[in-house]
């Protein structure tokens, strides 16, 4: 099902892209309006894929990948006046603990995960549940282009143009029965893979696990992310499935998706079980209530630098109210963090 949400998060395209991009992208349609080869862009990408994001490299993605794309509905949602952050900034400023703890690991270890075969089990309360390869586990879905504010725990945030398709449409696949209350999801487990699961240091108690209550996970601008600038995810930033949930902190957004429950008890999630009292079930971002070790109300907007702090405030539900405040009236966001 396609939603178009018209907010006043909402802008014309130029308003996000930064302008050599939005000028080079209408050259190319134009060039490929005059009859530019595919053959001379990247192998997997069509002429128009690969104006989208030229400062992209290429990649391989799956077949499946490759089909989804033509149909995608390119620009679904957007932020307002924020530049997209540069491609390189994405993928190499990451957290992806599953493969270190510096910003850099994820970039320099997630090599070795291996995407190709995926697969993913949808479970518990549900009224179809199984285990399916991942391009069958896609077939339903008419991807989205959402472009959203991605706002980290640790005040750094970035703007993300992702390609997903809302997890509605999944629960509306498999069914959740009357006693499905909230969606638990879990990130592979493979030691062999992911030097931070081998390590003795490791703060966490692997498989990392993350959660929503199932009305937030109907929320038209939760997604479940298969790609970002115009091609499928690295693996550091979770190939080949990871949750978006933009009006979060970026650790509710779980990466490398293996299972997808239906459960009635809210589960136990990564960093709640690490540290109850600074990371909550619900990390709205809130500039309101401050982390115990630091302020939420601002955040540095990347890329930045010593000189170039790039600081700003951070909003409400990180700019999403409108569309999701109603989801906690009557919660006390101060306990409910
Ligand atoms: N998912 C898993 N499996 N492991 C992780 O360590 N880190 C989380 C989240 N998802 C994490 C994860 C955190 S803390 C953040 S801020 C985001 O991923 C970062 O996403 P990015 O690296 O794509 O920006």
């Amino acid at each position: 099902m396609l939603i178009k949400i018209v907010k006043t998060s909402d802008c014309h395209e130029p308003d996000v892209t930064p302008e050599s991009l939005y000028l080079s992208r209408r050259n190319l349609l134009g060039a490929t309006v005059a009859g530019l080869a595919v053959g001379a862009l990247p192998g997997w990408a069509s002429a128009e894929d690969a104006g989208r994001y030229p400062d992209v490299e290429s990649g391989k993605p799956p077949a499946w990948f490759i089909e989804k794309l033509p149909a995608t509905q390119w620009g679904a949602m957007t932020v307002k006046d924020e530049a997209i952050t540069p491609f390189k900034d994405a993928t190499h400023y990451n957290n992806f603990y599953e493969f270190g703890t510096d910003k850099g690991d994820p970039a320099a270890n997630a090599g070795a995960l291996k995407t190709e075969p995926w697969s993913v089990v949808v479970d518990g309360e549900v009224g179809k549940p199984g285990r399916y390869a991942l391009e069958d586990f896609m077939k339903p879905y008419q991807l989205e282009e959402r472009i959203y504010r991605l706002r980290c725990v640790e005040a750094w945030s970035m703007v993300i143009p992702w390609i997903g398709f809302p997890i509605s449409a999944l629960l509306k696949q498999v069914e959740p029965t009357s006693k499905a209350k909230f969606i638990r999801f879990e990130t592979l487990q493979d030691p062999q893979s992911m030097p931070g699961q081998r390590s003795g240091f490791a703060l966490i108690d692997w498989p990392y696990i993350e959660g929503l209550r199932l009305d937030e996970a109907m929320n038209p601008l939760a997604i479940l992310a298969v790609g970002m600038y115009g091609r499928e995810l690295p693996n550091q930033n979770g190939a080949p499935l990871r949750l978006v949930v933009p009006w979060k902190y970026g650790f509710k957004s779980i990466k490398s998706i293996v299972r997808i429950s239906l459960v009635s008890e809210q589960p136990k999630t990564t960093w709640q079980s690490i540290a109850a009292d600074e990371y909550g079930f619900y990390a709205n971002v809130n500039p309101t209530v401050d982390h115990p070790r630091w302020t939420q109300a601002r955040e540095r907007r990347l890329p930045n630098s010593l000189f170039k702090p790039n600081v700003r405030d951070t909003q409400m539900f990180n700019g999403y109210s409108e569309e999701v405040a109603s989801l906690y009236t009557g919660l006390d966001l101060r306990k409910n963090y």
